[in-house]
């Protein structure tokens, strides 16, 4: 396998060289209480800490503490600190959908928005630990709802726009919010997307399963036509004109919660990931800061939605916590043209571009020259997130984007993990196309086989990290449970990743993808029981089973067995019918892309489906079915087979 050596040029001004990496994390391991007691003070304390890590993994007794003692404020830390110093510079670049739409917004002018914002929330009676539930296109109201949420010690609840009624209700209901931020409309693609009208919607739903919202505050976005509820909404235009550019911002111990961001696990409904405030921003912004080698003064640009991790990690907290300019992206990759990302690098000179493997593929797909056109001089530091990168991708993205002038940061982590966990560091870490290579400082990642047994050296197997990190979930909202029984129960005294992972002779770290039901498709997490739950729902459908299978652009497809009611025809506008069921229970990004009737499914005799068998079947690797013996009725996998959707 190829290895791509740190350049000279990369290691000319860098952050650190791979001896300080070796150091630094030598020491982040075996003294993380003097190493984090030193790091935390890259954000800004009230009261300082005097307590640094305070953490357990042990069974029944999970708990997670950091900097317990301290006191800060996160808004305070990404606007207010910046003023004397940078006052003026930008904070937000903002690009919209349309190519001649831009904005830019000093930290100056970010702080009067977020404190305007804050006030807002405040004179409609929202409290310290009141759930604000944030519905929003992509666009600086967005960041700004965030902010002024954590400047008055509320716990936002960000939801990305592309889900659907549904799915908004139900996460109303899980953070029992009843403050709603929403724009009129958002645009992508030149398509508009009906937030209000979905959010009303949502609001029904909710209402029926007794969680009301009491106040909806809508950003004029689109200036589209919407249903208004008088006593309830409230548009932000007109109610930033009410109240003062200045709001105090809230002392919140280091421990109370900043954020809750739903996230799909492989069984039931999704769940409440809850971050808190001091470690998690001690973590967002170190990552940021080293991962992308990011210097002063620098236009950065993660292509994210502010809906997932990866827009409050890297395009909000830790960005803005450092002093950086963040790019924030409303459209996009191929509208209007193919050639839409690297445009805007040039527009903007942005120096660190961080995105997705499948935005990757599908520009790779469109043709070099639409890179090639334009210049991309600026760019200094390539980074992928939100799945495996093949080889192949991470190839063409260091050559043809990059130029070979380039690092690429192939960056591992999840949402629970708050931020970045493994990954190279620009200038210090040798790079291997399609591995995450090192973990960061504090981070001990440890493999281990289906019985528990720690795998050393050169192998393959489960990853699990065995000591805790600032930016760690600390519970499941409302469910701390769960939060042990989905993390620390598969493996004693060890946070299991749920993902399954290589290490190779070197010490790399190459992640091999889930181990669990969950799917990763075009980088965003779907639960296997969701789309069966959003199937069965279906008047027609009398049972489901839904497995990933490889896709060259999405990563992974989404593969749906259904078995019919008594008397139901199979037929191609049922087919329709049922995947456009799925778009409304869940959202666009849950499109099942195949489905299979099958009269019956693999099941032992206990009733057990073997998802081993389908997901066999969908990858249209049948000859290799293995065991079958076990099945309450073998017949039913010929007909599977026979049937299948997927034939090379
Ligand atoms: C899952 C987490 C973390 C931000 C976006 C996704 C997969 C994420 C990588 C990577 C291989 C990756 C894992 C993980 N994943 N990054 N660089 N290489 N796999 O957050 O929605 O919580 O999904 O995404 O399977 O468990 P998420």
């Amino acid at each position: 396998m190829t290895t791509i050596q740190v350049k000279d040029e990369w290691k000319a001004g860098a952050k650190l060289t791979a001896d300080q990496y070796r150091d630094w994390y030598r020491r982040s391991v075996e003294d993380p209480e003097g190493f984090w007691a030193e790091h935390g003070k890259r954000v800004d304390w009230i009261n300082p800490y005097t307590k640094v890590k305070n953490t357990s993994f042990a069974p029944g007794n999970v708990d997670i503490r950091w900097f317990e003692d301290g006191t800060l404020n996160v808004s305070a830390n990404c606007l207010d600190r910046h003023l004397a110093t940078r006052g003026d510079q930008t904070a937000i670049l903002w690009e919209g959908d349309d190519p001649a739409d831009s904005r830019a917004i000093s930290y100056r002018e970010l702080h009067g928005e977020v404190c305007r914002m804050a006030n807002v929330l405040l004179a409609n009676g929202v409290k310290k630990g009141d759930r604000v539930t944030i519905y929003m296109p992509m666009i600086p109201e967005a960041a700004v709802a965030m902010l002024a949420s954590a400047r008055i010690g509320a716990v936002h609840s960000v939801v990305f726009g592309g889900f659907s009624p549904d799915a908004l209700a139900g996460r109303l209901e899980g953070a029992q919010s009843s403050v709603l931020i929403t724009a009129d409309e958002g645009l992508r693609g030149g398509r508009k997307v009906p937030l209000k009208k979905n959010a009303d919607r949502a609001c029904e739903i909710a209402a029926q399963a007794g969680q009301a919202v009491s106040t909806m505050l809508v950003v004029r976005r689109t200036g589209g036509d919407v249903a208004w509820q008088d006593g309830r909404d409230v548009w932000w235009h007109e109610a930033r004109e009410e109240v003062s550019a200045d709001c105090s911002p809230a002392e919140m111990g280091a421990e109370d919660p900043l954020f809750i961001l739903y996230t799909s696990g492989s069984t039931g409904k999704p769940k409440g990931v809850l971050h808190t405030s001091g470690g998690y921003l001690v973590y967002a912004s170190m990552t940021h800061e080293y991962v992308f080698d990011y210097r002063d003064g620098e236009i950065y640009w993660c292509t994210a939605d502010v809906g997932w991790v990866t827009g409050h990690s890297y395009i909000v907290y830790g960005p803005l916590a450092n002093g950086a300019t963040t790019l924030m992206f409303e459209g996009v990759p191929n509208y209007p043209d193919p050639s839409r990302f690297w445009q805007v690098v040039d527009k903007h000179k942005v120096n660190i571009f961080y995105t997705a493997p499948t935005a990757i593929r599908a520009l790779m797909g469109a043709g070099d020259d639409k890179v090639t056109s334009t210049s991309r001089a600026s760019l200094r530091v390539l980074g992928s997130v939100g799945e495996p990168i093949n080889p192949e991708a991470w190839t063409w993205y260091y050559r043809v984007v990059g130029e070979e002038r380039c690092p690429v940061v192939d960056t591992w982590w999840q949402t629970e993990t708050g931020g970045i966990l493994i990954t190279p560091l620009p200038g210090a870490i040798d790079l291997k196309p399609g591995s995450a290579t090192l973990p960061f400082f504090g981070v001990q990642p440890q493999l281990v086989d289906n019985e528990g047994e720690v795998i050393e050296g050169e192998g393959a197997g489960n990853l699990c990290i065995t000591d805790s990190w600032p930016g760690q979930m600390r519970t499941v909202y409302g469910d701390h449970e769960r939060f042990e029984q989905t993390y620390f129960s598969t493996y004693r005294d060890k946070y299991f990743t749920g993902d399954g992972a290589r290490r190779d002779a070197d010490g790399y770290w190459w992640i091999t993808g889930r181990v669990d039901d969950v799917l990763n498709v075009s980088g965003h997490r779907m639960g296997t029981a969701e789309v069966e739950s959003a199937l069965v729902s279906h008047p027609k459908v009398s049972e489901a089973a839904v497995v990933g299978y490889p896709h060259d652009l999405k990563g992974q497809g989404i593969y749906c067995y259904v078995t019919l009611m008594e008397g139901e025809s199979e037929t191609e506008e049922l087919r329709k019918e049922l995947v456009a069921h799925v778009r409304n229970e869940i959202g666009p990004i849950a499109s099942p892309d195949k489905i299979q009737f099958a009269p019956g499914l693999p099941k032992t005799r206990s009733g057990k489906i073997m998802r081993r068998i389908l997901r066999k079947i969908a990858e249209d690797d049948f000859g290799a079915l293995g065991d079958t013996s076990t099945l309450a009725d073998p017949g039913v996998v010929e007909d599977l087979v026979e049937h299948r959707q997927n034939r090379k």
